[in-house]
């Protein structure tokens, strides 16, 4: 079929102005939030309902075009990018952006896919509950983007990644016809739970039309704090320290090494140093409970007061009032920010057990030093869930485009080392394109063959992001 015949049809299906095939159009779309990845579509084409979703995947199908399912286009490993070819279409979801139902008794919403992530947190609030997943892009990531990465965030420590939010789902399969899956049930052993296929999936099975999600009761009470400590040793014993005193009302614990302190509040205007001498750790923590009356301010101020009296950490400023907490919380939600405007790095997203971050993080670092010295790695993440941005800078006064062609060794000395303490080079994140390859070197054969056989299981043409994490 030549060009001008389905792109006339998939007019038909979703309306002429939701079918964008100009380059200057559809570049945006087809440009990876980072900038790394440049593809080119052959177009956008963004369909406003599951009927208009489901037609044009069976006129994909029937023509063997590709198709590259898209939220809000804030993938970290080109995992939402079209290849260079201009075959492969973007399906774009924002315009199914309903929250169709909000069920308070059952603690469940059913949402669509393109629902910007933190248009449904405010309707859980609006509605007197918590929609708990947080992530720094939550003003442009949308639902079906984090329900395909099973992303992770700020509040995992508590609530689990996205997978853990997750009851029931609806999918467009490549071949069309549409699964419902949306049951809201939180007990349902009924054979093979298949919607935990297409989370996580990066859209290589299926496009997710809607989900039912979980909602919480929410914190009236929380108090914030960002602590200095000495070493990555330190921030690991206050973890313990917390956790045994807290429980679960720890809901954030968040590393920031002394280097990201200083991308931060060099790069984004209005963001401050939260004491008046460096450390080499900062940990931003978060303390929540849904008893109005829920001491957790003065919780915080005596646990901390205790770690301090045993040396475990050396500095703390703890929240005065709400707005001296989201200015903390500026600290760590504008670091990728700033790290982008800082430059070009290596981006790495590992998981390691939490009793081994320690070593892993000397051992990398000792790798890296060997081989690049004076390199600077930028080393912030969700620590209490044992999940590091591991990210490397270029040695100071080293080219920039020379130490990118230097990812592949960067990426196997941290890879390796990652492995070496029994981690997972993509904690949240996801493979994409980024990650493809090298995923082949840390899973055996075999995973990588039942992952395979499930692909040609449910997408048997291959039309479902090709080229992503297979
Ligand atoms: P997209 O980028 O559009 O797509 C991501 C993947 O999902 C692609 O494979 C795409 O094909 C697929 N996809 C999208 N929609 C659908 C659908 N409806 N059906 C099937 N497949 C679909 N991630 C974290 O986990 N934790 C963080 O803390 C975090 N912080 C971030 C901070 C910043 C500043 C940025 C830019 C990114 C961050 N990310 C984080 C990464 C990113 O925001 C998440 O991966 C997010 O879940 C992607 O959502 P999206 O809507 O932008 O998806
Ligand atoms: C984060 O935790 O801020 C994100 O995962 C983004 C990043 O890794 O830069
Ligand atoms: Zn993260």
């Amino acid at each position: 079929m030549d060009a001008p015949t389905l792109l006339h049809r998939l007019a038909r299906i979703v309306g002429e102005q939701h079918v964008l095939v100009e380059d200057a159009e559809t570049a945006p779309y087809a440009t990876d939030w980072r900038k790394r990845y440049f593809g080119r579509a052959r177009a956008v084409v963004k369909p406003g309902s599951t009927e208009e979703v489901a037609a044009v995947v069976a006129l994909c199908a029937e023509t063997r075009t590709p198709i590259v399912p898209q939220g809000g286009n804030t993938s970290l490993c080109g995992a939402a990018t079209p290849d260079t070819s201009g075959t492969q279409l973007i399906v774009n979801l924002s315009r199914m952006n309903r929250i169709r139902a909000l069920d308070p008794v059952n603690n469940t919403v059913t949402v669509e896919a393109g629902c910007v992530l933190a248009t449904l947190q405010e309707a859980a609030d609006d509605a007197g509950r918590l929609f708990p997943l947080s992530l720094a892009a939550e003003g442009s990531c949308e639902i079906g983007g984090n329900l395909s990465t099973n992303a992770g965030g700020v509040q995992v420590l508590r609530y689990g990644n996205t997978r853990e939010l997750v009851l029931g789902l609806e999918v467009v399969l490549p071949s069309g016809e549409v699964w419902d899956g949306l049951r809201g049930l939180r007990k349902d052993n009924t054979g093979y739970d298949l919607k935990h296929l297409f989370i996580g999936a990066e859209g290589t099975l299926g496009i997710i039309t809607a989900a039912v999600l979980k909602l919480f009761p929410k914190p009236r009470a929380q108090a914030t704090a960002v602590v200095a400590l000495n070493d990555v040793r330190a921030a690991l014993r206050l973890l313990t320290h917390i956790q045994e005193r807290c429980g679960d009302r720890l809901t954030a614990f968040e590393l920031m090494s002394r280097i990201c302190i200083e991308l931060v509040t060099r790069h984004i205007p209005g963001v401050q140093r939260p004491f008046d001498r460096d450390y080499a750790e900062n940990v931003l923590l978060e303390l929540s409970d849904t008893h109005a009356a829920g001491n957790v301010k003065e919780v915080l101020e005596a646990v901390l007061g205790e770690a301090l009296e045993q040396d475990l950490i050396a500095d703390a400023v703890v929240a005065a009032s709400e707005g001296q907490a989201q200015k903390l919380w500026a600290l760590r939600e504008n670091l990728t920010e700033a790290q982008a405007l800082d430059g070009k790095q290596v981006k790495h997203d590992v998981s390691v057990p939490i009793s081994h971050i320690a070593e892993f993080i000397d051992a990398a670092q000792t790798a890296l030093e060997r081989e690049f010295p004076g390199v600077r790695v930028v080393n912030f993440g969700h620590v209490g869930d044992g999940n590091l941005h591991f990210n490397v800078a270029p040695p100071p006064g080293m080219d920039e485009a020379a130490f990118m062609q230097k990812m592949r060794t960067v990426n196997r000395i941290v890879h390796d080392a990652t492995a070496r303490f029994g981690g997972s080079i993509s904690a949240e994140h996801g493979l994409g394109v980024y990650k493809r390859d090298e995923i082949l070197r840390y899973k055996s054969p075999l995973e990588m063959e039942i992952m395979r056989s499930i692909k040609r299981a449910i997408d048997p043409l291959g039309i479902m992001n090709p080229g992503k994490v297979l």
